[in-house]
């Protein structure tokens, strides 16, 4: 019987209180206990950036992040995204783009774009390139996506929604 532990965190800007494994990871405990499967496993190692949600507003690795560390944070899916008028403009420009192809990749690109809209540690092409060296895509040969979210910076909504 693995040790349980109750933690308390925010997601996507509701309070959840939870008992879980001592090992378990952040993106065990959105796919699993709370049935929330937009975010993806790819590598299960850091690498591939398929469960990319933000944490306090920074973007980190869900499969890789243990849900007790989360305690008392504020946590952000894509399903949070998705429901989130101030990142319209963001998915719009996606799909605009043409930046989906598959899909799998598309959740962590997407919350990883809110991330590099947030914090515009960069707003040309080679930054934003260089922003998204942590999410894998087989598909699009990414140019697509830098073309998503340097239409999502450059809007006039931001990262605003309508
Ligand atoms: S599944 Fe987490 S980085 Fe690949
Ligand atoms: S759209 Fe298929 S992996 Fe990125």
């Amino acid at each position: 019987m693995p040790l349980l532990h109750e933690i308390g965190f925010v997601l996507n800007g509701s309070p959840i209180r939870l008992s879980v494994p001592v090992t378990m990871t952040v993106l065990e405990m959105l796919r699993g206990p709370l049935n929330l499967t937009g975010t993806k496993y790819g590598c299960g190692e850091g690498e591939c950036g398929a469960c990319t949600v933000l944490v306090d507003g920074l973007s980190l690795n869900a499969c890789i992040l243990l849900a007790v560390e989360c305690d008392g944070r504020e946590i952000t899916s894509i399903e949070g995204l998705a429901a989130d008028p101030a990142a319209a403009g963001l998915r719009r420009a996606f799909v605009e783009a043409g930046a989906v192809q598959c899909g799998f990749c598309t959740p962590g690109m997407v919350v990883q774009g809110k991330y590099l809209l947030d914090t515009r540690t960069g707003t040309d092409r080679a930054a934003i390139a260089r922003g998204l060296e942590g999410n894998l895509c087989r598909c699009t040969g990414y140019r697509k996506v830098v073309d998503a979210i340097e239409r999502a910076m450059g809007s006039t909504e931001g990262a605003g929604g309508d």
